[in-house]
């Protein structure tokens, strides 16, 4: 009989893909998920498998807004929770909420590839904002917004994916007050927020989510647990939540991941969420390092700012172009992710994303070597 597939990942034997942008897979806490889950059926409480309030499940909710509190130093309201399915289906439901086909919306350029179809299934017109060192260029975006009038800015504000750079706060205190001004939603994709390695991140959107309602942060699991949870949130406004809880999907279906929750409830209570942070950030700082020491070992001409957190690097290769180097590599069995995939206009041809989240420092070292041999050729 055939082998069907469980997972997204399809990486060829043999191939080391340090373009792969999921956790390695040996990194998942079964372990935490099964304790947790031990604790919720022995409570003997079958809420959890009922259609649960729209909002999402008001005990994870409260577990949830005490981490939350705790990790940003700031209040965080339960009641301006909305539990998603994850950051994607978060995007999803504030397009189909917020948008008609058509409409403009602002990206960064570039921006996560995989948001970039998610707009695209939306029928959006998606305008790029160029970034640099600090993140969005704020300049830039005042010039376009004499020209369009945006629904939504789509920014991913701490170490960001491709680029892995951050948004500086004078940067971040702007742009929301440019959203007031012009009326133009904020929609702040922080997954990276609580993978901080050598710096601590600026303020979270989510800071200001709860009183400004042009703010929404949008957060998930994925990064922090596991990706087959699929469990995220939403921090926003209440006139924003309510929106989000009234819609036609949480109405027919209940929230999202009932279930689930429970189980992420349990892992935040007995405190294995911040156990597993500590120990992913410990991790993957060394990786960071093993990538970045292979890089200069093996591809002296690769030029990246050394990200401070997050999963990837973003590296520019003056004069080649990315996508035929990831044509080339396939001989090598290493692959990548060339630039042009996060640009919604094709651009940024002569770089790469590599990332270190999926393989350990002996195996980027190997990917790397690979990579420098077929440019050296
Ligand atoms: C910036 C960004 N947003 C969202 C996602 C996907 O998040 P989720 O698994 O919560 O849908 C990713 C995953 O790579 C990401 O990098």
């Amino acid at each position: 009989m055939t082998e069907l597939d469980i997972t997204q990942m399809d990486i060829p034997p043999g191939f080391i893909d340090l373009g792969m942008g999921n956790p390695d897979i040996d990194l998942l806490p079964l372990d935490l998920l099964g304790r947790a889950a031990e604790t919720h059926f022995a409570a003997g409480d079958r809420r959890s498998l009922q259609y649960g309030v729209e909002q999402g499940d008001g005990n994870f909710r409260r577990a949830l807004a005490d981490f939350l509190t705790k990790a940003y130093g700031v209040h965080v309201d339960p009641g301006l929770l909305f539990v998603t399915a994850g950051a994607s289906s978060a995007l999803d439901l504030l397009c189909t909420l917020y948008t008609h086909p058509g409409d403009v919306i602002f990206v960064e350029e570039p921006s996560y590839f995989l948001a970039l179809r998610i707009f695209e299934d939306h029928g959006l017109r998606v305008v790029p904002i160029p970034t640099d060192n600090d993140g969005l260029c704020i300049d830039i975006m005042v010039e376009k917004l004499a020209e369009f009038n945006p629904m939504f800015i789509y920014i991913i504000p701490t170490f960001q994916n491709p680029s892995g750079v951050t948004l500086s706060q004078v940067r971040r205190e702007k742009l929301v007050e440019l959203a007031q001004l012009f009326n133009f939603l904020v929609v702040a994709d922080e997954v990276y927020h609580f993978l901080p390695y050598n710096q601590t991140p600026p303020q979270a959107f989510a800071a200001y989510a709860e009183h400004v309602e042009q703010v929404i942060s949008v957060n998930s699991f994925s990064k922090i647990l596991a990706p087959g949870l699929r469990l995220g949130w939403i921090q926003a406004h209440g006139a924003v939540i309510e929106r989000l809880a009234g819609s036609g999907l949480l109405d027919s279906g209940g929230g999202m991941n009932p279930f689930t929750s429970a189980l992420v409830r349990e892992v935040i209570e007995s405190g294995g969420l911040e156990k597993n942070i500590a120990s992913l950030r410990m991790e993957y700082a060394g990786r960071l390092y093993a990538l970045d020491a292979a890089l200069l070992k093996y591809l002296p001409a690769a030029k990246y700012t050394l990200p401070q957190g997050g999963f990837f690097f973003w590296v520019h290769l003056p004069g080649v172009d990315a996508a035929d180097l990831r044509r080339n590599v396939q001989d090598y069995k290493v692959d990548l992710r060339q630039g042009a995939l996060f640009s919604s206009q094709g651009g940024k041809q002569e770089y790469m994303r590599l990332s270190f989240c999926f393989y350990g420092p002996e195996a980027l070292e190997a990917g790397v070597k690979r990579l420098g041999a077929c440019l050296v050729k």
